[in-house]
């Protein structure tokens, strides 16, 4: 008889509380919340209130809180929220200093306790901190993965569907590059139901959806002080979900690049293939020179990042 997965959240958070109860509605395994001895409360509490929330939904998963990484070990799965969102005002690289220090704390304990995990990282900024993970983990590249394109292509394609008043279901689109202002919109791929959406809106209006889309995280900093937790949390389920059930998912992730699209020892935004090996494939689709112009920019912005994560 096969057991149950065991999903370790790394950050009790806002988002941390938001994947455990996403990961135990949808049944993907038994969920332990971890965060820092100061917040156990914090985990056990939120843990409690989801087995609780079981018995009502009618959902079967064991949910615990817990600072101790031993209560991590043989973790199938591990998502890290671990770090300090930004505030009005912030960019996600103002984040660097306070949360390496704290990725780097994670990533020791995590190669000490689940040597064989695959590891979807969200703590900002996304993509030095994944670079960070793999570099201190040591992990296979397909065993380490960063969340940022799906839930930028989820602002994006929700932006096009009520721009022209269509169900969000029908919408597919792209965001590729860093989780940052440099993100690109890839638009030669993004649909209605196939229908490219050049041929629906006009390019002063698609340009204000790629502004907004790139600004989408800060939009909503300002608005409620914190960052966004709904979306980021169901995008990183997805990628679990594809991990845990073989699904072979092609989503945009922050991956490490070994050659692909001309890059090198960088972890960002690219379509890949999620299973059961983690990250099986980065898929290497044609651009159009001006979006691979928009990549290389990003690209060199992340470098940017990687180059300042490395004085610290
Ligand atoms: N180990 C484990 N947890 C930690 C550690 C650590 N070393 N350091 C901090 N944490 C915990 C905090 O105690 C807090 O409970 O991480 C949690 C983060 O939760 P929130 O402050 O609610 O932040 P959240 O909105 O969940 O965002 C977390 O994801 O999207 C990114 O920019 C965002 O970097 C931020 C991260």
């Amino acid at each position: 008889m096969a057991k149950r997965p065991k999903i370790v959240l790394i950050g009790a958070g806002n988002i941390g509380g938001e994947l455990a109860a996403l990961a135990a509605r949808k049944e993907l395994g038994d969920v332990v919340l971890f965060d820092i001895p100061d917040k156990e409360g914090l985990a056990k509490g939120k843990a409690l209130d989801l087995e609780q929330n079981g018995t009502v939904l009618g959902y079967d998963a064991h949910i615990t809180g817990t600072s101790s990484w031993d209560d991590c070990a043989g973790a199938d799965v591990v998502i890290v929220t671990a770090g300090v969102p930004r505030k009005p005002g912030m960019s996600r690289d103002d984040l660097l200093s306070i949360n390496l220090k704290i990725i780097r704390g994670v990533a020791g304990n995590l190669k000490a306790k689940c040597p064989d995990v695959f590891v979807i990282v969200i703590s900002n900024p996304l993509d030095a901190m994944v670079y960070e993970m793999k570099k201190v983990t040591g992990f296979a590249r397909a065993k380490v993965v960063g969340m940022a394109g799906v839930l930028d292509s989820a602002r994006l394609q929700l932006f096009l569907a009520r721009e022209l008043g269509t169900s969000v279901k029908d919408v597919r689109a792209m965001v590729l590059g860093g989780h940052g202002d440099s993100m690109v919109p890839v638009l030669s791929y993004c649909t209605v139901n196939g229908v490219p959406v050049s041929q629906l809106i006009a390019k002063e209006k698609l340009d204000a959806i790629v502004a907004r889309t790139a600004g989408g995280g800060g939009e909503i900093v300002k608005l409620m002080g914190t960052s966004a937790y709904y979306a980021p949390a169901s995008a990183a389920i997805a990628m679990a979900e594809a991990y845990l059930k073989d699904q072979k998912r092609l989503l945009p992730a922050a991956a490490f690049c070994e050659g692909e699209y001309g890059y090198r020892d960088l972890y960002i935004g690219v379509p890949v293939i999620i299973g059961a090996g983690g990250v099986e494939r980065i898929v290497v689709v044609e651009l159009t020179s001006e979006e691979k112009a928009l990549l290389d920019k990003s690209a060199a912005a992340v470098r940017e990042l990687l180059e300042a994560g490395a004085r610290l």
